[in-house]
């Protein structure tokens, strides 16, 4: 792999033992995938935030690295296992509590932001067009790549952060004209009527294509609502990277000529969400699988106006999304049905099982897909429905 002299001198140790390191990481990556070069990244999104998923081992790594290593690009974080500030309203115990911290502290030492977010692109770390990134949360890697057309790998927690210290990543993959090419037609013949309807679409279409380009035809509108839980179901349930869709995403003009074609019908609609049904009596509510937006705080705020919750019900979103939710009186009024904001984690890095909670309802198919794996019963429901059974008194 071709390197520059700048890079030849990370690579050999000059720039100290975590560039080093991290160039080693990207050397060998490029080499697997047949880079022929490094390509300068705009910003990084780390993924393995979360005590729960890194462990100890996990601990160790980032404290190492920390001892000489520093972020070359803007570097912003994934959820964490708990709210670095309201972690004890949430039950979180101390154990648990004080590992987690030992990470954030190790990040902030490597010089990332302590965003703590899945939707950088809700709070400041938005991409342009066809600039390189590189990213390591999948729902947020089908977002930027899809609906923004930047560039960028599924990363890992390593390789995102061995691109954050170095400014650097292999240049192939999702970074090439040619693999952002559409692979399967999907073609859309049912009303999509709400988020949800474009998050169980997003999990059928996984399914299918796995780790396709999937190009959507036949969907006349998407808000950044749909095509946020779409790009998270894409990736939970496949290993998409990347979707166009007509009319509305930037790349669509490429057209799907020649790709494989699939239909997604109101059949296909309803199976899959009642796949994503467990039944059971729900003891926990969570919206915000990804983050939420403002007009979704402000939806579920309405809904919430005047009414009480009877169970333990999360709105997972970033802080920057909380602040505004402030400073609109939207949190006086979720806050003040028993609702808790939990911002810097979500229902699915954090140690829910642990707190007792057995069966979840949310409004996401990716939750549901990682909830279950974790040994929790889901059930799937629009917003509206979630906030009906979070405040339901029989
Ligand atoms: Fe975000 Fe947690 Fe869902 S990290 S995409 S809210 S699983």
């Amino acid at each position: 792999m071709l390197l520059t002299r700048e890079e030849e001198a990370m690579l050999s140790g000059n720039e100290g033992f975590a560039t080093q390191k991290c160039m080693q990481i990207l050397v060998a990556l490029g080499r697997i995938y047949g880079a022929e070069r490094l390509v300068k990244v705009s910003s990084v999104q780390v993924s393995g935030v979360s005590y729960k998923n890194l462990g100890d081992a996990g601990i160790e790594f980032l404290d190492e690295l920390a001892k000489d290593g520093r972020a070359r690009v803007r570097t912003t974080l994934n959820p964490a296992g708990m709210s670095l500030t309201d972690w004890k309203k949430q039950g979180i115990g101390r154990a648990f509590a004080e590992k987690q911290l030992k990470v954030i502290d190790a990040y902030r030492r490597l010089g990332a932001e302590v965003s703590c977010t899945c939707t950088p692109y809700l709070a400041g770390n938005e991409p342009r067009f066809a600039q390189h990134i590189a990213w390591g949360e999948s729902s947020a890697v089908v977002y930027a790549n899809s609906v923004i057309g930047a560039r960028t790998n599924r990363e890992g927690g390593p390789s995102a952060l061995a691109a954050s210290l170095t400014g650097r990543t292999p240049l192939y993959g999702y970074h090439l004209d040619e693999n952002r090419r559409p692979t399967w037609k999907v073609q859309v013949g049912v009303p999509l009527e709400s988020p949800e309807d474009f998050s169980a679409m997003g999990y059928f279409v996984g399914r299918t294509v796995k780790d396709g380009v999937p190009f959507f035809a036949g969907v006349g509108s998407a808000s950044l609502e749909d095509l946020k839980t779409l790009s998270a179901a894409l990736a939970s349930s496949g290993g998409v990277a990347m979707f166009h869709m007509e009319g509305i995403t930037p790349e669509a003009e490429l057209g799907a000529d020649g790709a494989d074609t699939i239909q997604f019908t109101s059949g296909d609609l309803q199976e899959t969400k009642a796949l994503l049904n467990d039944g059971g009596v729900v003891d926990f509510v969570s919206i915000g699988c990804p983050h939420c937006s403002l007009g979704e705080v402000r939806t579920i705020a309405g809904l919430l106006r005047g009414r009480t919750v009877t169970r333990e019900f999360w709105v997972c979103c970033s802080r920057e999304v909380k602040r505004l939710s402030d400073e609109s009186g939207y949190t006086r009024l979720i806050e003040s049905s028993g609702a808790k904001f939990a911002t810097d984690t979500c229902m699915v890095v954090a140690p829910i099982e642990e707190l007792g909670y057995r069966v979840v309802a949310t409004n996401s198919a990716k939750a549901c897909h990682y909830l279950r794996n974790g040994g929790a019963r889901v059930r799937f429901m629009t917003l509206e429905e979630c906030v009906a059974e979070a405040t339901r008194t029989a």
